[in-house]
């Protein structure tokens, strides 16, 4: 996707603040070592990882490079992976003083060298409460005079809509919006990024892609491990700032926006904006909230077991949420939104129901449904009724299937973070999200987060492990799901129902 900012091809540098950290390690640097494995950072990268913590060199290179696994026959990903130790270093500074800046400033000059110019990326992957310190002192110490300054900015940007007004009043000053890169990993995931060409490549769905053929849209993340060690932080986060409030709505907008006019990260965004403006949340009465309990067999704990949740609380680990887009293409149509944390899988979809076939010609036809897998085992398959093979006539569920890994052997796909630091470097903002996009998802969710501070509603139980609350297939029924997949639906068909 294109855009006007210029990419940074050469007299690079990238800082990693919150170097120390757990996802510096899982994925920052893995996915910087892939890039560069596959030759798409430049070539003359200088890395800096960044924080407080006192760290020996070495140290911080077995740190950040043992999430990375290379087969042992394989020496030119080996050889690889030593050039990339090279091109990293580690600096230890507050994220407060300002000399720290300083001192990261000179640091930077020294491994840069003599270079027309400095380009620089700075990627905060921080605790949001020392986002605008740290720009502060970038601005002041490190801003490069001559290149370009890139800000990338992890999750969560805000805890509501003021909140996130008040963060972007106090970096807005410093780094100009083209600079700014705010992270939902989600947009950098193949599937995701993938919407925009299954709707608009494909005529096919783009003529039924309205309110006259789908009957409802789901959008589904589950996560099969609990909040262990995280309960103080999700505590307040709650499941819906969590991961409603960004992946799921960031998923809706690109599922329910009109056509942008060019792919270009502006016009792109303006569609999504567009669809977000248009789009409120159900009755409150109907969202449900569910919070987990011990499992089943007591293996694992309940989210109130976890020392670091407060106790007593009503913090909903589940929640399905309701929402409409209200113009044309969409009146009336359920967009269910739900989320939950210690479920019986790990497992993100999108699921299009589309309207039943007219009565008559056929009575037992089921519904058609474009499934789109995110995660894992990437996959988009289309529901559909054949006639059962064999001397038969009845109509037969099954479907049309593109499963990444059968179609596409020996290909990889990259994870979010590869192509999100791609992008950075190139200037493509598409898949970052701009100001008045989380403007938009905080305004939608604002009455919902409203309603649990206030009103503090009693999440409804669900085990760990366990599909949810009980109450979720009411949910469904209620806005129309109609979960009507046969029993023989299965791989490969081997029972067909007996033709009576
Ligand atoms: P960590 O909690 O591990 O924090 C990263 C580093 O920040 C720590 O190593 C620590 O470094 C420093 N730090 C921690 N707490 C504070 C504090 N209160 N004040 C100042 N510095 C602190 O987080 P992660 O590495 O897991 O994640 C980093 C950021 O990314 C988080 O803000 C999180 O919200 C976000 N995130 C995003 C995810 C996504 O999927 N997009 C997933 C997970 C996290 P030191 O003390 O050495 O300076
Ligand atoms: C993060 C949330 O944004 O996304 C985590 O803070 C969640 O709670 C994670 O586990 C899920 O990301 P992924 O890529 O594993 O689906």
């Amino acid at each position: 996707m294109s855009s006007s900012i210029q990419p940074i091809k050469q007299n690079a540098s990238m800082v990693v603040f919150g170097a120390s950290g757990d996802l510096a390690k899982k994925k920052t640097f893995p996915a910087l070592f892939s890039l560069y494995k596959d030759g798409r950072l430049p070539q003359d990268l200088v890395i800096v990882g960044y924080a407080r913590s006192k760290i020996e060199p070495n140290d911080f290179i077995e740190r950040i490079t043992q999430y990375i696994k290379i087969d042992d026959n394989d020496s030119e990903t080996k050889q690889k992976l030593e050039e990339f130790k090279k091109m990293c270093t580690y600096y230890r500074g507050s994220y407060d003083e300002v000399e720290s800046f300083q001192g990261l400033n000179k640091h930077l000059l020294e491994r840069e060298g003599d270079r027309t110019e400095r380009n620089r990326v700075f990627y905060l992957a921080l605790p949001p409460d020392v986002f605008v310190p740290v720009a502060t002192h970038l601005k002041q110490q490190c801003y490069p005079e001559k290149g370009a300054a890139r800000l990338i900015i992890e999750k969560p940007f805000g805890f509501d809509l003021d909140s996130a007004r008040e963060l972007q009043s106090k970096l807005g000053p410093l780094f100009h919006e083209n600079e700014v890169y705010r992270i939902d990993h989600y947009l950098g995931k193949e599937m995701v990024q993938n919407l925009v060409h299954l709707r608009f490549c494909n005529p096919i769905f783009s003529q039924l892609w309205n309110k006259d053929s789908i009957s409802n849209v789901q959008i589904t993340f589950k996560e099969p491990i609990g909040t262990e060690g995280r309960g103080g932080y999700f505590d307040s986060s709650t499941i819906v700032r969590d991961i409603v409030q960004n992946h799921l709505v960031q998923v809706l907008s690109l599922i329910a926006m009109e056509p942008p006019t060019t792919l270009s990260a502006d016009d792109l965004r303006d569609a999504k904006v567009q669809a977000l403006r248009r789009t409120r949340l159900g009755e409150l009465q109907d969202v449900v909230l569910g919070q987990y309990i011990k499992s089943k067999d007591g293996k694992h704990p309940g989210y109130l077991d976890d020392e670091t949740v407060p106790k007593g609380s009503k913090c909903p680990t589940y929640s399905a949420i309701p929402m409409f887009v209200d113009n044309d293409r969409w009146d009336g149509v359920p967009f269910l939104l739900k989320a939950g944390k210690a479920m019986n899988a790990g497992k993100v979809e999108v699921r299009v129901q589309f309207k039943p076939v007219a009565n008559g010609l056929f009575n037992d036809a089921y519904h058609n449904e474009l499934v789109i897998r995110i995660q894992p085992n990437e996959a988009v398959y289309l529901k559909m009724n054949i006639k059962q093979p064999g001397i038969s006539s009845k109509p037969l569920l099954t479907d049309l299937d593109l499963t990444y890994k059968n179609r596409f052997t020996n290909m990889k796909l990259h994870e979010a973070y590869e192509a999100l630091f791609f992008d950075a470097f190139a200037g493509d903002q598409s898949r970052f999200a701009r100001i008045d996009e989380l403007e938009c998802a905080w305004t939608l969710v604002g009455p919902l987060l409203q309603y649990m501070e206030k009103e503090k509603p009693e999440p409804k139980p669900y085990e760990y492990g366990s599909e949810g609350p009980d109450c979720l297939n009411e949910f469904l029924q209620k806005f129309g799901y109609s979960y009507d997949t046969p029993d023989y639906y299965e791989y490969p068909v081997t029972n067909l129902p007996e033709d009576k």
